[in-house]
């Protein structure tokens, strides 16, 4: 029997527990060390500072936008985790929660996606000196709060084979690193039959997952090994709820909005909560409007690869199909349960509000916040994150940290046109709509 039918028959007799995954997630390293501790703990120097600030750590989180951990992570923010370098030393790895692990109203979020991270900086900043002499293959973030999660598996792609054995030159799978991915919130996957901004996976795929292991340091066989924990992380990651509205409802404005809801939002998003059908319909790029990098960039080279590869030679259990990566032709009309909380929106969080997602023409164009997500940087009227326009001028000239921070939507990846299903709506429908939302 070849290697893989018998590494099915291994993950058959594994029963998936959500607990499991929980302790996994928080406590495994799945990379090895890629930011030393020495570099880390100093980072300070690298800021233009001429003394360690009293804070420091506060100040390294929020230059970051990484939250606090809220469980034991060795002294570590959320989003770095303890792991070996590979020359030796202390050193500390992303995980799954750096880009999956958000903050809302300064509180840490497990499975909210990270809407204030800056990866290109960390990179940049902890990598140590071998890096800082080599300039990084592709860009890991374009402007804050989004990442090339998608740039990143095509890239580390290029470095195996089918059966995921590292090769020795690279191939270019269609690498595209300006896709400003804004990352969804995992309670969402348990209400999925497809996952990613496109549809383009199996939702009940954990090879899929796994895509971030593939450090050149990780060979076929530590796949193998790990899947089985990959299936407890999946199963922690559908036993997640969305938060709770933590402001006031009013209950007649949002009874008048769920009549306006569901005559004009309810057939493509379904809603909220289990006992309401999720259609999972994917709306054509014509249909939606929004912007096309994301669809285009994952390229077919890459889903041959992906279909051929290890990923797709998965079977669940009472069925006999692989998991299948397909192409689709548009983007997924999200499920929208806990939306209040996942502000900035689309699949490029080019939009700051749902007041501005249902307003089209008021969508700002040049923009700028806080990435704190503390109550006082949340617009609690039009739900979502307070911004400030910002004329190109003011930030030519600014080093690319500051330059990220602004959210440009006439550049590659960040245009913010398109799903205009609001724009017939009176404003205080609008409104009420709002309402409603706040219960989902
Ligand atoms: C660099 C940031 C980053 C890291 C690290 C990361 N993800 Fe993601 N993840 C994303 C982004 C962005 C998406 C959305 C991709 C898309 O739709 O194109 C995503 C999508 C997902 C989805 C699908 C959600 C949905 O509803 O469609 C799952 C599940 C997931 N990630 C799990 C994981 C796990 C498990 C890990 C750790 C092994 C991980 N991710 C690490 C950025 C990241
Ligand atoms: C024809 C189908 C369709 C209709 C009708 C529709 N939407 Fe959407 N909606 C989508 C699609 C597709 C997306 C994802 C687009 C993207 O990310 O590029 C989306 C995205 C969203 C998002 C952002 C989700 C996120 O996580 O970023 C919100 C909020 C939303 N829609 C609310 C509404 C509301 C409220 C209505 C009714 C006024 C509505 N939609 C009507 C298809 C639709």
């Amino acid at each position: 029997m070849c290697s893989w039918l018998l590494a099915l028959v291994t993950l058959a007799a594994h029963d998936p527990s959500a607990e499991r995954g929980y302790q996994l997630l928080v406590s495994q390293a799945y990379a090895p060390g890629q930011f030393p501790r020495t570099v880390i703990d100093n980072a300070w120097k690298r800021w233009g500072l001429s003394e360690r600030p009293p804070d420091y750590w506060g100040a390294f989180r929020s230059r970051y936008g990484l939250p606090e951990s809220p469980f034991p992570n060795n002294g570590l923010p959320m989003g770095l985790r303890s792991s070996p370098m590979p020359i030796g030393g202390a050193g500390a790895c992303l995980d799954c929660l750096t880009c999956h692990g958000g903050s809302l109203m300064g509180r840490p979020i497990i499975g909210l996606g990270n809407t204030s991270l800056d990866l290109q900086a960390i990179f940049e900043e902890l990598s140590g000196r071998f890096v800082d002499k080599v300039k990084p293959p592709y860009t890991m973030c374009n402007t804050r709060g989004t990442n090339e999660a998608g740039a990143t598996s095509v890239f580390l792609a290029g470095f195996r084979d089918k059966d995921l054995n590292v090769a020795i030159a690279w191939r270019n799978l269609g690498l595209d690193d300006s896709m400003c991915e804004d990352v969804p919130a995992w309670w969402l996957l348990k209400r999925k039959r497809w996952m990613y901004a496109t549809g383009e996976a199996d939702s009940r795929s954990v090879r899929s997952i796994m895509q971030f292991m593939m450090h050149p340091l990780n060979g076929p066989g530590r796949f193998e090994k790990e899947e089985s924990h990959f299936a407890d992380i999946r199963e922690f990651i559908l036993s997640i709820k969305p938060p709770v509205f933590p402001g006031k409802i009013d209950p007649t404005k949002a009874e008048a909005g769920k009549l306006l809801f569901d005559a004009n939002c309810l057939r493509c998003h379904g809603g909220p909560g289990a006992e309401s059908p999720y259609p999972g319909k994917i709306i054509d790029l014509g249909t939606i409007g929004t912007d096309r990098t994301r669809h285009a960039g994952i390229s077919g080279e890459f889903g041959e690869f992906y279909n051929s590869s290890w990923f797709s030679r998965e079977i669940p259990l009472g069925t006999n199909q692989q998991l299948k990566a397909r192409k689709t032709a548009g983007y997924q009309a999200p499920p929208l349960d806990g939306i209040w909380a996942t502000a900035p929106y689309l699949h490029n969080g080019s939009v700051p509000t749902i007041w501005h997602l249902m307003r089209s023409k008021e969508r700002p164009k040049r923009f700028t916040r806080s990435f704190s997500t503390d109550s006082d940087a949340y617009d609690w009227g039009k739900l979502g994150w307070k911004t400030r326009e910002v004329e190109a001028s003011a930030t030519r000239d600014a080093p690319p940290i500051e330059r990220r921070k602004v959210y440009d939507t006439s550049l590659k990846g960040r245009g913010n046109g398109g799903h205009e299903f609001g724009d017939h709506l009176s404003d205080s429908e609008v409104s009420q709509l709002i309402e409603y939302l706040k219960t989902f």
